[in-house]
């Protein structure tokens, strides 16, 4: 780690393990730690919340609509209750396998890009850790909440706020798996930070994704010209090396249907009884079959 005159153990413990791939969002430099902030060569300074996440936000991004801690918690329940654990499984084993053929040098890093509250990134550590490798965590968010969700799970991962559209904060070619799970996808910033040898895993929603709840939820559907602007979006950048589908049906309750809901856009528009009183007038005190359909996927840098 570089120059440190913070002797506080603990509130950069997360920060320290990826100081060397942070950069400055305002003018790309490296940072040192100065007090409870880094600090660029060019004097540019971001503190360190006192949770442990930083904030690389530059104030550009101010109309954007962050994840509200009620969202995070939503997804939390989501994932708990293992409605994506298929998901998780797949983008994991992809992750560590390329972790596991990561070029040796220096301790691999994984990038979740959107990373809400860093399931994803932490199924892909712990299955790595299960192979053999050490790698370490970064994820990105936009909203604070995701970014203090992101530091208090284990394995231990760096957590900072950043724009994904603004720009990664993050260092060229440095990147052994980069995650981008239903998240904001800027392939040109994804491609600027893989390292030659790294692998971008993209999850996105195909037009049958929850079929079953989007029009009683008021969710936003998937529509089908989705995968050519995504495949044209990615193709100028990198180059897909290998795409699978993977769609299974899960039996969900009502308070599950409702955080289904409640983690996205909807809660933006509608209050928690309105998701709520849907979510019970679709399921009752039943089940409701629902579908998860995704594509997983896999990139490389272009050759
Ligand atoms: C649908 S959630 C997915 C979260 C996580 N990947 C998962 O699947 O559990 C989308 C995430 O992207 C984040 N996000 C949205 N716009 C963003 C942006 N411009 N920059 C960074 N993160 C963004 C949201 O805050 C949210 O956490």
């Amino acid at each position: 780690m570089p120059h440190s005159r913070d002797a506080r153990p603990g509130r950069l413990d997360g920060i320290a393990q990826a100081l060397d791939v942070l950069r400055c969002p305002v003018c790309g430099e490296p940072f040192d730690v100065v007090g409870g902030s880094l600090r660029c060569g060019a004097a540019h300074s971001f503190d360190v919340a006192r949770q442990g996440y930083v904030s690389l936000l530059d104030g550009r991004s101010g109309a954007l609509r962050a994840d509200t801690a009620d969202m995070v918690a939503a997804r939390d329940r989501v994932h708990s209750a293992g409605v994506f654990d298929p998901v998780v499984d797949a983008a994991a084993q992809v992750g560590a396998v390329a972790i596991v053929g990561a070029h040796p040098g220096r301790r691999p890093l994984v990038l979740d890009a959107g990373a809400g509250g860093g399931h994803y990134l932490r199924a892909v550590l712990r299955e790595a850790a299960d192979r053999g490798a050490d790698a370490r965590g970064l994820g990105i968010d936009l909203s604070r909440q995701c970014a203090r969700a992101l530091v208090r799970g284990e394995p231990a991962v760096t957590a900072v706020t950043a724009d994904i559209w603004r720009g990664l904060p993050v260092a060229d070619d440095c990147v052994a798996v980069l995650l981008s799970i239903f998240s904001p996808r800027n392939a040109a910033e994804f491609a600027r930070v893989l390292s030659p040898d790294g692998r971008l895993i993209v999850v996105r929603p195909l037009p049958g994704h929850l079929g079953e709840i989007i029009a009683p939820m008021h969710m936003l559907s998937v529509d089908d010209a989705k995968t050519a602007r995504v495949h044209a979006a990615l193709d100028d950048h990198v180059e897909v090396l290998v795409e699978n589908e993977l769609t299974y049906s899960v039996r969900i309750p009502a308070p599950v249907v409702a955080d289904l809901a409640g983690m996205g856009p909807s809660a933006f528009h509608l209050d928690a009884g309105q998701i709520d009183a849907l979510a019970h007038a679709l399921a009752g005190d039943g089940v409701v079959e629902v579908t998860v359909s995704v594509a997983i996927t896999v990139c490389g840098r272009s050759a």
